[in-house]
């Protein structure tokens, strides 16, 4: 490698927190050399690719990051343990999904990736390294990387070369689709540590292009805890509002004008209170399902108990919806058409984790409906991977033409906000569907009275 970097960083995992984090560092800070790494070949194949359509994350932005830094401070490869061992500075940003079995199976976070970094870490740095957590992990787990580091010390203690490491605690905020812009202009960096040379290091880093004020220090454990704490106020939000979407639909108020109302409180604030069909995304859910894991292992049952109902809301929600479609189209699917516009967990991204699309489409296969979805950047590999069904199965079609899509349907179901939509030809959809024609805007994104006019259907969320 070259040595004209004043320092080196590692990032572990390409995912959509390392890919993107790492570009943002490396535009912001030419005098570092970022390597990224990645034990899933495909994956950085992709982040190598010549036609920039391909990168594996999409994010606006990120493209021209890319085309910028990549091969010049910005390096994607598998080769893990060269760059771990010629690195100053090593982020861990690999994934940590909910355990599926075990103990804490459904609510504790899988850290077995985050123990193989971690003792590929403690094999191959060398001299003083600073490892930062960046993925979103469970209040103390520096604990457990540090015992893992601190114990190949003991291993090897009459090497020449003395190796030594320190924690540092640096949560990722960014959100899926904004992920460029976050990482540019964030509210806040927060940085949790135990020794200010550590702290300074990373500090620096960001302070290349983030005002220093918005900087945050604290120790370890409370830069962990926030993490969950903001992921777990974020969600509750969502919960709240959509609770009170049903109570819209049952009462005849309209949840759009009560969250104008409520929103306009500057205590309340106007963000963050959009209903739709549930919160999705790899964190949400992992994160309060951790702080329920976490309360009820000190014994706070009442507060895992709180926490657990966001989450609990959240299926509801994606239920109720389900329900609600089953109801109008004659109580049953059987022999029905459905076509499913949007299946990333939000607009912007080309993510799946945890969309509600999921359960949905779930729930209306179990009743005998055939689905065809439409994403405009979500293909039929990762849509049948995430229900489980393949191409002999006949009954999930996946198009690249949304108006295809339609036809012969018997209701469209909105549970994405991708702003194309808007801007479809609505009279041309209703002239190849079955009729009675059914719109279901779990998005509240379209204009009801034009549908209603060209002669849909339409049910929209938190309307009577
Ligand atoms: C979230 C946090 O925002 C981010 O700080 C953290 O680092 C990771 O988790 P992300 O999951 O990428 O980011 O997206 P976000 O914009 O927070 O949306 C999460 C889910 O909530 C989406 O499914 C979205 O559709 C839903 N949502 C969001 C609503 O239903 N209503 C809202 O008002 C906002
Ligand atoms: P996130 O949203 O947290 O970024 P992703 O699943 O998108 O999660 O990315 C995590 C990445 O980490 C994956 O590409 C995975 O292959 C990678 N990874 C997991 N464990 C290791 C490891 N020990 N070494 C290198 N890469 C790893």
């Amino acid at each position: 490698m070259l040595n004209k970097f004043e320092k080196k960083i590692c990032c572990i995992g390409a995912g959509y927190v390392g890919g993107p984090t790492m570009s943002v560092i490396a535009s912001n800070c030419p005098e570092l050399r970022v390597d990224v790494v990645d034990i899933n070949k495909e994956r950085i194949d992709a982040w190598n690719s010549d036609d920039y359509s391909k990168l594996p994350v999409f994010e606006p932005g990120l493209e021209n990051i890319v085309k910028k830094c990549r091969d010049i401070n910005l390096f994607f490869s598998n080769k893990v343990e060269e760059c771990i061992s010629q690195a100053d500075i090593i982020f861990i940003s690999v994934n940590t999904p909910t355990k599926t079995n075990g103990l804490g199976a459904g609510f504790a976070s899988d850290l077995k990736w985050i123990e193989s970094s971690a003792r590929q870490i403690a094999k191959y740095a060398r001299n003083h390294t600073v490892v930062v957590e960046k993925s979103t992990l469970p209040v103390k787990t520096a604990e457990t990387i540090k015992t893992i580091l601190n114990s190949s010390l003991d291993i090897n203690p009459s090497s020449e070369e003395k190796k030594t490491f320190s924690i540092v605690s640096n949560p990722e905020f960014l959100a899926e689709g904004t992920a460029i812009n976050d990482l540019q202009n964030p509210d806040r960096v927060l940085i949790g540590g135990e020794d200010d040379y550590s702290i300074n290091l990373i500090s620096d880093i960001y302070k290349k292009w983030i005002d220093p004020e918005k900087i945050i220090t604290t120790n370890l454990w409370s830069s962990e805890l926030s993490k969950l704490v903001s992921n777990a106020f974020l969600a509750q939000r969502i919960s709240s509002i959509n609770s009170i979407s049903a109570l819209c639909e049952a009462t005849g108020a309209n949840i759009m004008e009560v969250v104008g109302a409520i929103g306009t409180d500057t205590r309340i604030g106007k963000k963050f209170l959009m209903p739709g069909p549930g919160f999705g995304g790899s964190c949400f859910k992992k994160d309060i399902l951790n702080l329920v894991y976490l309360c009820r292992y000190y014994g706070l049952n009442e507060v895992a108990d709180y926490w657990e109902q966001v989450v609990k809301i959240n299926y509801w929600q994606q239920k109720r919806i389900s329900a609600l479609v089953i109801k109008n189209l004659f109580g049953t699917l059987s022999n029905k058409k459905l076509t499913i516009y949007g299946f990333a967990f939000k607009a912007n991204t080309n993510d799946t984790r945890e969309s509600p699309s999921i359960n949905i489409s779930k729930y209306l296969l179990q009743e005998g409906s055939k689905l065809n979805f439409y994403d405009p950047k979500v293909n039929q590999k990762q849509i049948f991977n995430e229900l489980d069904v393949n191409e002999e199965d006949g009954n999930v079609l996946v198009y690249e033409d949304p108006y295809k899509a339609v036809e012969g349907a018997d209701a469209v179901l909105i549970l994405t906000e991708w702003n194309e939509f808007k801007f479809f030809n609505w009279e041309a959809i209703y002239k190849v569907m079955r009729k009675p024609s059914w719109i279901f805007d779990s998005r509240i994104s379209l204009d009801q009275n034009h549908l209603k006019k060209i002669g849909f259907k339409v049910w929209t969320l938190g309307a009577k």
